[in-house]
């Protein structure tokens, strides 16, 4: 019994977070299901040999960490979690932790948490953001799970944690699935901010003619201003990347195909179900889908033909992902906002802002504001919170102009263009929905209350 902590699964993300864990000072073991990926992980950790007790079987793993035990699961989302802890079950004690810190989805976060519960077992659900480089060196991390699990992990985690100033990337939200759910909703957000990266590179390159290179530094330029951003920077980073073996830009050169391993795709199902609207994430997730679609999209520009080109000053393309961030975020915390409630969770809204401020894909300059506005307004959109209203009035025109110009030319903007669709939603009072209602009422007799019969419901029209 020499390890403070255990962690299983050493693919990317599990090793790294088991280099960062001993790098902070704790002496962890580590164990995976195949022998040999443990064995090039002890060759490569040579040097924090001493932090290390690599094991071989399973009992082996839990008998050399003190008790009460903590072990820290990295393992691919979905059966690989239950048949871990299923087998972790027989040879664990009463009182020990387990933390599922995969992309879980957080009703079998829930779901474990209870019949862990049961067991004696306590359970923490940890979201777990920044990919390889953040769980090396300081991940923004979304726990959820009891009081007790959380006392336990706790000090660790803060230590390992990403630093904002001196405040730590971590915190507490809820029981059970809310830190599972808040990571699931920074995905949808991060879906969202890439997707209108996207659209904007591809105004630059297929409207304005603009080359990898040329792109990466309009990037470049605006992470020195507003949209300062971990995403932004490494936008600038890739369209500026060169491919060593032909000389080209690597941009042009990798396959127009976006890939999802399933948490966007979750987050806006779980919009739909909360009656939350998610139109950024939802546009983002159908994006990625039809990217797929390469032979359907070359017949029909075969068809149709290719769009045309387009002029905007390089301000107003700043302005459309300004204002569509903005917009994405507020659907973002307006989700987190209905969930929470429905939940009964009561997350800490501005504390989930904070500590999406360092360690995690979605960090950005931003973030800081949001945090602010939300404290603030607890309550409040933060489309409409004075500091984000005032924001919206100057960028709204901007992306107004990118929206008009790629519609005309004929380019895709997706994502920018249902945000403007939000907002535009948004401030008309007086919506449309009453023809939805009058049309219902007339091929269904589904009723419709009236503007000068207030409270009288079910009320139908002259028709038929
Ligand atoms: C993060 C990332 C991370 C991972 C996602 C990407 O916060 O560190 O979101 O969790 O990169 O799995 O998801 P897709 O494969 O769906 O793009």
């Amino acid at each position: 019994e020499t390890a403070e902590i255990g962690l299983i699964g050493l693919g990317t993300m599990g090793a790294n977070l088991a280099l960062n864990i001993a790098e902070t000072g704790h002496k962890i073991a580590v164990w995976n299901r195949t022998r040999a990926r443990t064995e090039a992980f002890a060759r490569e950790a040579d040097d924090l040999a001493a932090m290390l007790v690599t094991t071989v079987d399973l009992s082996e793993f839990v008998a050399a960490i003190a008790r009460p035990r903590r072990i820290v699961l990295m393992v691919p989302a979905g059966k690989p979690v239950d048949d871990q802890i299923a087998a972790l079950l027989p040879l664990v004690d009463a009182g020990d932790v387990i933390v599922d810190a995969g992309n879980s989805d957080w009703q079998d976060t829930d779901r474990r948490a209870a019949a862990l519960a049961r067991e004696g077992i306590e359970f923490l659900g940890l979201g777990v953001s920044g990919g390889a480089e953040g769980a090396r060196n300081g991940p923004s991390m979304m726990a959820g799970g009891s009081d007790r699990a959380w006392a336990a992990l706790a000090p660790v985690l803060q230590v390992v944690a990403a630093r904002f100033e001196h405040d730590p990337c971590v915190a507490h939200l809820g029981p059970g699935g809310a830190g599972h759910y808040v990571k699931m909703v920074h995905n949808g957000i991060e879906y969202a901010d890439m997707q209108m990266i996207a659209e904007v590179y591809g105004l630059m390159r297929d409207g304005m003619g603009q080359g990898a290179a040329a792109i990466g530094d309009g990037f470049a330029r605006w992470n020195e201003g507003p949209l300062a951003s971990y995403l932004i920077e490494i936008t600038a980073e890739v369209a500026g990347s060169i491919d060593p073996d032909s000389g080209h830009p690597m941009l042009d050169l990798i396959v127009d195909r976006a890939g999802q391993k399933g948490t966007g795709r979750w987050t806006v199902i779980d919009a739909q179900m909360r009656a939350a609207p998610l139109p950024a994430v939802e546009a983002a997730v159908t994006a990625r889908v039809l990217s797929g679609e390469a032979e359907a999209r070359a017949e029909g520009a075969a068809i149709f033909g290719e769009a045309g080109a387009m002029e905007l000053p390089e301000r107003d393309l700043e302005s459309a992902l300004m204002a569509g961030k903005i917009l994405a975020y507020s659907q973002g915390f307006s989700l987190l906002a209905t969930a929470s409630a429905e939940q009964d969770w009561s997350l800490p809204l501005p504390r989930i802002a904070e500590i999406w401020r360092a360690g995690c894909i979605i960090r950005s300059a931003m973030l800081g504001d949001m945090a602010r506005a939300l404290a603030e307004a607890p309550d409040a959109r933060l489309a409409f919170a004075p500091d984000f209203a005032v924001a919206l009035e100057a960028h709204v025109p901007g992306l107004r102009r990118v929206v008009a110009a790629a519609t005309l030319a004929g380019l895709p903007v997706p994502a920018l263009a249902s945000s403007l669709g939000y907002f535009d939603t948004l401030r008309q009072a007086r919506g449309t929905a009453n023809l939805i209602q009058g049309l219902r009422d007339r091929f269904g007799a589904h009723g419709f209350e009236r503007t000068d019969r207030p409270g009288a419901r079910d009320l139908h029209g002259p028709w038929g």
